[in-house]
């Protein structure tokens, strides 16, 4: 019945990957073999959700009075079968009077395999409709935040993969209501520590309510110390109570679960994690808490807030018209425009092209694609985070219009091109890190085999990637949201801002200063131009040259099925591409390098590039092409110095420079006030050569902060990518 131990997950470079669930079926039931405990009750799980968590927390009741709200938010602890998720999407849509949109999100330390969710939930064919929806869109087991969105019913799923607390520390928005779901107590008190309690509180407003299947004495303690009223009611079928609990404020908030009932016993584990549980099973997984969890009280808005206040906009501007105005109709555009649009915003996109998506975003075809590692750099954890959401997003969408062409799910294969990065592959695959269903290592003869065609060098098999047509993406959003306006040749030269009935605006005037629009919320996307408007002009934007060359295709290169990549990429030939027939092979990166015609050197580089991994390949379609008269597109990136986009509220540099001078003498840790912003004003720059995974999740960013709605991604990876990095990095060097 036991099963051994999985190691500790934790978010330090040292990270092992998220162990699925060990489980076996009692009474048709999942029982979890690490926690010696079922998932729902034996007797109807499906009914225990309904009354534990729908009616006792008086969801429908609460949706009604807070229908005027932009968002509701539940926050879950213990994902499971996703039962309690399935149960709430179906009241959602059947609820009438509600808000706008729904955010569940759930945290889950060892995901059940989709198999076993199917199997689980299958059980009430009431719920089958949902799970069908949600099959394809669950995501791999790694840790972190995967946000999902099931559009046709304005509800975002967050899975945050990882232990509970350690992953709500990283969140900002707080809950209304509260589904606490992880085991009961005694089998699992690493869950139920103060340490959790501490991040409920600050996680909750002066309404929140929350809901338990448990009735706890410890649980009913730790939740009155947090200013919670707490009331038992009756249980489930064998279940004798359970409790609900209600925010009160009325006394001084408790930042310490401890420390409200001296006489009570702490039985427990707290946060330094000794096992202390009651559990005679010893198979019981043992997941060691970070112990860097803020310890904060409910006034403290975030983890990193009191930290880095420079990042926290104050007020956002409340739009009272929901209508935007985006510049720039690349896919960073047309993303963000897409997001507003799903959530009931008038877009307006200005566009100084005849058409969207005729520079940067031009390029036919183009490849999801991010290195994986194990080194949980900002960097890697942006890119690796937003190659997750955007295999979630081109299925989701694709699925909607399945007729549509800018998405082909055809997998890539990443090749090794050197000795050194071999190594680098092979001991990536070995370290497990990575769920096998992700990417796995595959020698030269498994590669060939995938992908087709001769394939020298051994790599990595990414079987979830594909080929993305950022032109088409671009105009299928524009053909799926009517409330997405394209107004093309109109260059917006200045940005300025007015009064209007004591509102903030913005006027958007051309270089003859003529209006073209006006509006509470832009968002500049219109990639290396921001540094020519005013507000965006000192952001390190810079420009670099790709150049892609389409090569015909011969017998045998018709053959490859998937995306190769290596320092470059060559793409299949198939109807998606080029009509057909040809590979699009990519692509030069040269900074500092304006030039705009086609280059025959560049076109070899491309060929040489592919060479290094399929020597067979290279040449046959060197022999059947003469690089003179080969086709191609050149193309510019817009890249920042560290890689990384800028995304998110846009500071005003000088009041910074002002606030923040301490910074350049040293002075870390003074009381700094919060960041000063352009009110309503939003950049979504500097994709790199990663726009078809980055743009996609920094839409979702943008409308988060736009909406002060939960975001897809840690705080300090929203830091990572905040425009505001730069100046504080220079201040910190004294360079301003
Ligand atoms: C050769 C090449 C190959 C690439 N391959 C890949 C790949 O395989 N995978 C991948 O993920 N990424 C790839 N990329 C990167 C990706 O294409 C970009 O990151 C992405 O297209 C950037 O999108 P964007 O919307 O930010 O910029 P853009 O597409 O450049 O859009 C900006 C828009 O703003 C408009 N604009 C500018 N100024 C103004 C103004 N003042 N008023 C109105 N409009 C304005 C422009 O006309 C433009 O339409 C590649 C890039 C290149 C160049
Ligand atoms: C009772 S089950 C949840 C049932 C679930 N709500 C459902 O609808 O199926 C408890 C869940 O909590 C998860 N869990 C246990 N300890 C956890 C922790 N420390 N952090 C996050 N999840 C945890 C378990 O893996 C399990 O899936």
């Amino acid at each position: 019945m036991s099963s051994s131990k999985p190691s500790k997950p934790n978010s330090k470079a040292t990270a092992l990957p998220i162990q699925h669930a060990d489980i076996e079926w009692k009474n048709n039931v999942p029982y979890s073999k690490y926690f010696d405990d079922v998932y729902y009750s034996t007797t109807n799980g499906y009914q225990e959700s309904e009354y534990n968590f729908q009616q006792q927390s008086s969801l429908k009741s609460r949706w009604q009075n807070h229908a005027s709200q932009q968002t509701f938010t539940i926050i879950e602890t213990g994902f499971g079968s996703g039962l309690n998720f399935f149960a709430t999407w179906k009241n959602w849509r059947n609820t009438e009077k509600k808000p706008k949109h729904l955010y569940f999100i759930s945290t889950e330390l060892y995901p059940l395999k989709l198999q076993h969710i199917q199997h689980a939930i299958n059980d009430w064919p009431e719920l089958t409709p949902f799970l069908n929806e949600f099959m394809d869109q669950y995501p791999p087991p790694t840790q972190g935040f995967h946000q999902r969105q099931f559009s046709a019913d304005n509800l975002t799923l967050l899975l945050l993969f990882g232990d509970a607390t350690e992953r709500l520390t990283e969140m900002t928005h707080p809950a209304d209501t509260w589904f606490l779901d992880g085991f009961n107590p005694k089998k699992n008190p690493d869950l139920w520590s103060s340490a959790l309690f501490q991040q409920i509180n600050r996680l909750s407003k002066a309404d929140t309510n929350l809901a338990t299947y448990t009735s706890s004495i410890e649980v009913q303690r730790k939740l009155a110390a947090i200013n919670f009223d707490v009331e038992k009611r009756p249980g489930y079928g064998k279940k004798r109570e359970m409790l609900v609990a209600t925010r009160n404020l009325k006394q001084p908030p408790n930042s310490n679960p401890n420390t409200s009932n001296a006489n009570s016993t702490n039985t427990t584990s707290n946060t330094s994690n000794t096992n202390t549980n009651t559990n005679t099973n010893n198979a019981r997984p043992d997941h060691t808490l970070s112990q860097n969890s803020p310890v904060k009280g409910a006034s403290i808005p975030t983890a990193q807030a009191d930290k880095k206040p420079w990042f926290n906009i104050q007020s956002p501007v409340k739009s009272t018209e929901k209508s935007a105005v985006i510049i720039g109709a690349g896919i960073a555009g047309m993303c963000c425009a897409a997001s507003l649009a799903q959530r009931g915003w008038n877009v307006t996109v200005l566009e100084k092209n005849n058409d969207c998506a005729k520079e940067g975003s031009g390029n036919p075809w183009g490849a999801l694609y991010t290195r994986f590692n194990t080194y949980p750099s900002p960097v890697n954890q942006f890119f690796q985070s937003s190659f997750n959401f955007s295999v979630g997003y081109m299925n989701a969408l694709h699925k909607q219009a399945p007729l549509e062409n800018f998405w082909n799910p055809c997998g890539l294969l990443q090749c090794a091109f050197s000795d050194k990065e071999e190594e680098q592959l092979r001991a990536l695959a070995k370290s497990g890190f990575w769920p096998k269903s992700l990417l796995s290592y595959k020698t030269p003869t498994q590669a060939s085999a995938i992908a087709g065609v001769k394939i020298d060098r051994p790599g990595l098999w990414i079987p979830s990637s594909g080929l993305v047509s950022p032109r088409g993406l671009c105009q299928f959003i524009l053909k799926q949201h009517p409330n997405i306006q394209l107004r093309c040749n109109q260059h917006v030269a200045t940005l300025t801002p007015i009064k209007k009935k004591q509102q903030d605006y913005w006027q958007l005037l051309d270089s003859d200063s003529k209006l073209i629009s006006e509006s509470q919320i832009v968002i500049i996307a219109n990639a290396h131009a921001a540094h020519e408007l005013n507000p965006t002009r000192y952001l390190p934007v810079s420009q670099i040259r790709g150049q892609l060359s389409y090569f015909s295709c011969t017998e045998t290169s018709k053959q490859l099925k998937t995306i190769v990549s290596y320092e470059g990429y060559i793409l299949p030939s198939d109807r998606l591409t080029n009509n057909g027939h040809s590979h699009l092979l990519g692509a030069t990166f040269h900074p500092k390098d304006n030039h705009l015609k086609l280059r025959k050197k560049d076109h070899q580089q491309n060929l040489l590039q592919l060479s290094r991994v399929s020597e067979d390949l290279a040449e046959q379609l060197g022999k059947n092409n003469a690089s003179e008269s080969l086709a191609g597109r050149v193309g510019f990136r817009c890249q920042s110095p560290d890689y990384l986009p800028m995304v998110g509220p846009i500071p005003v540099l000088d009041q910074f420079i002002a606030d923040y001078a301490g910074l350049r003498v040293g002075k870390l840790k003074k009381d700094y006030p919060p960041g000063t912003y352009y009110p309503g004003l939003y950049c979504n720059v500097a994709h790199g050569s990663k726009g078809l995974i980055s743009a996609p999740i920094s839409a979702e960013i943008i409308t988060s902060y736009i909406e002060n709605s939960p975001q897809p991604l840690p705080e300090k990876l929203l830091h990572s990518v905040h425009p505001a990095r730069f100046i504080i990095r220079k201040l910190k060097r004294r360079e301003y």
